[in-house]
């Protein structure tokens, strides 16, 4: 298994002070922005406007989740907006070859995300054009939902394909994911960790992310 890295999720941070709130946390490997349009998930966040200005205010590479209706539209407009990793809902997706192309065209990493009950084996010839999976282990929309172990076979199954195809694809899980879980995880297969209320809700969250980096090491 390569490096593990650590995406924390602002979705719990103080909107009113994002800026400062990634600030908190330089040890981020990257920071996790979760687009929701009010569609495809029952909440509503930010746009293009909100990321362009937060990739502007940090060196941290931004990791686009896009919980959007109509990414085959709108995706792109992300990695136009600075971010170095964009991730679309298959569920959503109409084009996801052509997607993930157009999102790699525009110097993105390209990335396909999966709600928990949706299955990983039918994209199986998809790998060799992303970047990344990201496995939910919550149904999208909230932070702070409660880890839904049952996702933990697909994480398995998905690093079996990811192995079969010999593809370099990172394997990120989203949802619940803290030092009670991580490990679960890692042990799975999975080597990118999104992690929203466990970074936010400690009272150091850069000591956060160490210690979420090293619970999944061991
Ligand atoms: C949920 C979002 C997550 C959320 C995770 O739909 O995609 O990124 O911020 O929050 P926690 O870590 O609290 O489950
Ligand atoms: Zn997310």
């Amino acid at each position: 298994m390569g490096h593990l890295q650590i995406t924390p999720s602002i979705l719990n941070a103080d909107f009113a002070n994002l800026g400062a709130e990634v600030a908190r946390i330089p040890g981020a490997d990257w920071v996790h922005v979760d687009v929701m349009d009010n569609h495809f998930v029952p909440n509503l966040t930010f746009g293009p406007t909100m990321v362009e200005a937060l990739a502007r205010s940090t060196d941290t590479p931004l990791d686009a989740h896009l919980m959007i209706e109509d990414p085959d539209r709108e995706a792109v407009v992300y990695a136009e907006a600075g971010c170095g990793s964009v991730t679309f809902h298959v569920e959503a997706a109409r084009a996801p070859v052509r997607l993930a192309r157009e999102l790699r065209a525009h110097g993105a990493r390209a990335s396909m995300a999966l709600r928990p009950a949706t299955p990983i084996e039918p994209y199986e010839e998809l790998l060799p054009e992303l970047d990344m999976v990201l496995l939910m282990t919550v149904e999208p929309g909230f932070g702070g939902q409660k880890f839904l172990d049952l996702v933990l076979p697909k994480i398995r199954r998905a690093r079996a394909l990811m192995d079969k195809h010999g593809v370099e694809t990172w394997l990120q899980v989203d949802g619940g994911v803290s030092l009670e879980t991580i490990g679960r995880c890692a042990e799975a297969g999975a080597d990118v960790f999104v992690a929203g209320s466990a970074v936010y809700s400690a009272d150091d969250p850069d000591a956060m992310v160490a210690a979420l980096r090293e619970t999944a090491q061991a």
